[in-house]
């Protein structure tokens, strides 16, 4: 196929100029940073192959898994210079762009995995995609990944003192720096496919992550504790270049928004399975040391961050934090 598909600058189709009937195939590049078996691997990959089909093949949607094009501090950036098409970024990821998507971030915003999809359907969604267009990025999506969990190499985190002097590899997000410093843990912001190596080589004692990430990137072997702790969600924007979107004929923007309600369907649920399956595969490796986290202990970790929800509505804005509580009634 080499020449078949146009070639992309600034965001801008070239067209196809060979005979063959169409004018106008397109090729979406896909970059994003975690492995290929993981829920945003396999979505961006099924996503893929859905558009191909619904498109009769004039969309070609090419994905670049594990940051072999660009890793999360870039990967905006070439989002909005068109030098690729697509990308997910974690929310966290995306607050250091438009500040208020760290709002799902909050420890326990969302008790379950019902109360992450209300939000995404309802006005927490809308108002952080209302953000994105402001922005020039299309928001086509919200992904789910999973809940948070605990790990760190220097001790078991059952208590809230537990995590007091210890450095935790963080997503660089206000709110989880918070998080941490409300503990009088450390915190150090680093991309995601350097942690293995910075855990591996001790300069931060632990970090959160969901089971996916923890077994597929081989965490769980270079952190002796994990508390499963659901405490944060961590999901993904599901982004386009926007005047490349709206340069698309609407017939294949309808099939790309078809083959991404699709997806999205199946990546929401698939991935509360994946998360059950990765984590007996960590418990039989024997590696790590789980400990679940019972109600009481619980309750001692949110003790700890009421003041964060405080301290937010000054940072986020009323209408968010009020959308955010209603979510919790
Ligand atoms: C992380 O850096 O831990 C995550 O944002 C990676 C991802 O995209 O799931």
């Amino acid at each position: 196929l080499v020449g078949f598909y146009p070639a992309f600058t600034n965001g801008k189709a070239v067209l196809d100029d060979e005979q063959d009937g169409f004018d106008d195939r397109y090729v979406i590049k896909f970059s994003h940073v975690v492995a290929e078996n993981t829920p945003k691997g396999l979505a961006a990959q099924r996503f893929a192959d859905l558009v191909e089909e619904k498109t009769g093949n004039r969309v070609k949607v090419e994905v670049y898994p594990n940051g072999i094009l660009y890793s999360e501090p870039n990967e905006k950036q070439a989002l909005k210079r068109g030098e690729v098409q697509m990308i997910a970024p974690s929310f966290s990821n995306l607050s250091v762009m438009l500040p208020e998507w760290a709002v799902m971030d909050l420890p326990y915003v969302f008790l379950s995995d019902d109360a992450v999809q209300e939000a995404f359907k309802g006005e927490v969604g809308q108002i952080l995609f209302e953000r994105l267009e402001k922005n020039n990025m299309k928001g086509l999506a919200f992904w789910s990944n999973g809940f948070k969990q605990m790990t760190s190499n220097r001790g078991p985190l059952t208590d809230p003192s537990d995590f007091a002097g210890q450095r935790f590899r963080i997503l660089p997000s206000r709110i989880i720096e918070d998080q941490f410093n409300a503990l009088g843990a450390y915190t150090a912001s680093i991309p995601f496919n350097e942690v293995y190596r910075e855990f591996e080589a001790g300069t931060v004692d632990g970090g959160e992550n969901t089971i996916s990430n923890i077994y597929s990137k081989k965490f769980y072997k270079v952190q002796k504790y994990m508390t499963i702790s659901n405490h944060g969600y961590l999901g993904y924007a599901v982004l386009m270049n926007k005047p490349f979107w709206d340069r698309l004929p609407s017939e294949l923007q309808i099939a790309i928004e078809q083959a991404m309600k699709e997806t999205t369907d199946w990546i929401n649920r698939y991935a509360v399975q994946m998360d059950k399956r990765y984590l007996e595969q960590i418990q039989q490796d024997g590696y790590t040391q789980i400990h679940v986290l019972s109600d009481n202990e619980r309750a001692e970790w949110m003790l700890q961050w009421e003041p964060l929800y405080r301290q937010s509505e000054r940072f986020f804005g009323q209408e968010l934090m009020e959308a955010i509580r209603n979510l919790q009634r």
